[in-house]
């Protein structure tokens, strides 16, 4: 028997319909600025992605290209003035950054309402409080993914291999608000094996091509795919993709996300709503949390 595969362009689409929908019904469109310093192929075509899937669901797109040799001077003041422009709603800084620049720094500098990519200390602060947070974008697609398919979370075991702050923290942390007991496992993690064939959803984050093999994993389990590796290039000089997951899992598990074209799309997706949240809550006129939490002097 093969795994059903959870594709993920079907469930990008409903998210990022879902985004369209809140967009349009907003007083102001909500805009996206990405900041991308330097000309890193992958940064540029990622974020030549994200402009073009903002423009598709109806929200502005703006991207800021800065020179390689802009200073971490300048990019502070660019990030301080598009925080006080209120036709700003989500503000992004690809990664990664050039030598020479502080990363926290310039992530941290971001205000927390308008950070998509749900990075800063606040945003991950209020993700494991419970408090309306925005979440990464990984994580939050991966379990939008799961509930597009009709996977349940409440009561069953999920492990993640990787415990990177951009997914596998993250992402226990959203698996426990959605009542699955979350263990995460990493490269330290004793008796790997046995822990992942308890997993009823095992997600796969270690950044390793095809580390999780068929006798990891227990039948009938949903497996989630979120590597990304390349391992070289096609005749067609294509670069040849691998996911975490061995394909022969497949054979054993209930469903698979495939790779590429299974959790993907879902990060672009969820951007495009997290941009859409964080417009609904500005406009809205929140006070900003963590300004509403300063006494006054
Ligand atoms: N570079 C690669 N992935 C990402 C991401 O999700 N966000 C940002 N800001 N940079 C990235």
């Amino acid at each position: 028997m093969s795994a059903a595969l959870l594709a993920g362009p079907p469930a990008a689409g409903a998210l990022l319909d879902e985004a369209r929908t809140r967009a349009a019904q907003l007083p102001r469109r909500p805009e996206l600025h990405v900041i991308r310093l330097g000309e890193d192929p992958a940064s540029v075509s990622y974020v030549a992605l994200k402009e073009k899937k903002a423009l598709e669901v109806g929200l502005g797109g703006v991207v800021h290209a800065l020179p390689e040799t802009t200073t971490q001077a300048e990019l502070l003041t660019l990030i301080e003035r598009l925080n006080a422009d209120p036709a700003v709603s989500g503000l992004l800084v690809q990664l990664p950054l050039p030598t020479g620049i502080d990363s926290s720094r310039v992530l941290n500098a971001v205000s927390p309402d308008k950070d998509v990519d749900g990075f800063h200390p606040v945003n991950v602060g209020r993700l494991w409080t419970g408090a309306p947070a925005l979440p990464p974008c990984t994580p939050a697609g991966v379990i939008r993914l799961l509930d597009f398919y009709g996977v349940p979370l409440s009561g069953q075991r999920a492990v993640i291999v990787g415990r990177s702050n951009i997914v596998g923290k993250p992402l226990a942390a959203l698996l426990l608000a959605r009542d699955a007991t979350v263990t995460i496992a990493h490269s330290r993690t004793r008796e790997l094996a046995a822990l992942t064939r308890q997993a009823d959803v095992l997600i796969a984050a270690a950044g390793r091509p095809h580390f999780i093999t068929p006798e990891m994993v227990r039948p009938g389990a949903v497996v989630v795919d979120v590597g990304i590796s390349r391992v070289g290039t096609s005749a067609a000089g294509r670069a040849r993709l691998a996911g975490d997951v061995h394909p022969d899992v497949a054979q054993v598990a209930d469903a698979l996300t495939p790779v590429p074209g299974g959790v993907g799309p879902m990060t672009v997706a969820q951007l495009m709503l997290n941009t859409v949240l964080a417009a609904e809550r500005l406009q809205a006129g929140e006070v900003p949390q963590e300004l509403a939490d300063v006494p006054l002097p």
